[in-house]
């Protein structure tokens, strides 16, 4: 079983990189690098799903590329982190959640592997959308670490980069959507379509448009998210490999 973490924003640092390697696939080159890091003395690797730097935003992030790149690695498991903001009333910012659920409303990206006449057509079982077995080991290494994460939510995905209006937080809430982000989709379903079992752990940055009465602050979303990365860190090298 090899592992893979997909960092997100303001995921960049977590672990030291012993080895880095330049992958180019049929779907074209992933966005970064390929990095062989080691959680516990297991080697595993990470991928920025942004680039490295930073400049890749969500709807044009080559899912395809960053997917199959992994499992041409042999990845069989993936743990993405994913930045999002809070709709249910307790998921405030610098909560951690590990979602089981999620509704798609991003359009227009390329999101199957299934794409052309020469693929297989691959209609991929997806009541589930996350491995269990992949949330089960966050969940565990949440324990094993003592940070407190919030079990089960419904991830909504937008298209972005804009952030959402407060009607449509408010119609997502009514969908059942406790939180939102921009990137669990495609990755969730094409690491399906490739066995790869996959969970998010997704760390709430702001509470979503209108949720508070104060606007959302871009800076403080980065303050947030670089207060609650320590805790990710944590979390992270937890993991049972
Ligand atoms: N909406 C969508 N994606 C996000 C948000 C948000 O409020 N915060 C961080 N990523």
């Amino acid at each position: 079983m090899s592992l893979a973490i997909i960092g997100g924003t303001g995921a960049l640092d977590l672990f030291e990189v012993h080895e880095r390697r330049s992958l180019d696939t049929v779907y074209g080159a992933p966005s970064s690098d390929l990095a062989r890091i080691e959680i516990g003395s297991t080697p595993a690797w990470f991928l920025a799903r942004h680039g490295q730097p930073h400049r890749i935003p969500p709807h044009r992030v080559n899912y395809r590329a960053n997917i199959q790149a992994l499992h041409e690695l042999g990845v069989t498991r993936i743990v993405a982190v994913t930045a999002v903001g809070g709709i249910a009333p307790e998921l405030v910012p610098g909560s951690l959640v590990v979602p089981d659920q999620l509704i798609d409303y991003s359009w227009g990206r390329v999101h199957s592997f299934s794409d052309d006449a020469e693929s297989p057509l691959l209609h991929v079982e997806f009541a589930e959308p996350f491995a269990e077995s992949a949330r089960e080991s966050l969940l565990r290494a949440a324990e094993r670490a003592r940070v407190p994460v919030v079990d089960r939510g419904c991830y909504a995905v937008t298209q972005g980069p804009r952030l959402e209006t407060a009607a449509e937080v408010r119609k997502l809430a009514a969908d059942g959507c406790t939180l939102v982000g921009m990137t669990a989709m495609p990755e969730a379903a094409l690491a399906r379509e490739r066995a790869i079992a996959y969970a998010t752990l997704s760390v709430v940055a702001n509470p979503a448009a209108g949720v508070s009465a104060e606007p959302i602050s871009i800076d403080e979303i980065h303050a947030v998210l670089d207060q609650a990365m320590g805790r990710v860190k944590q979390l992270l090298h937890a993991l049972q490999v």
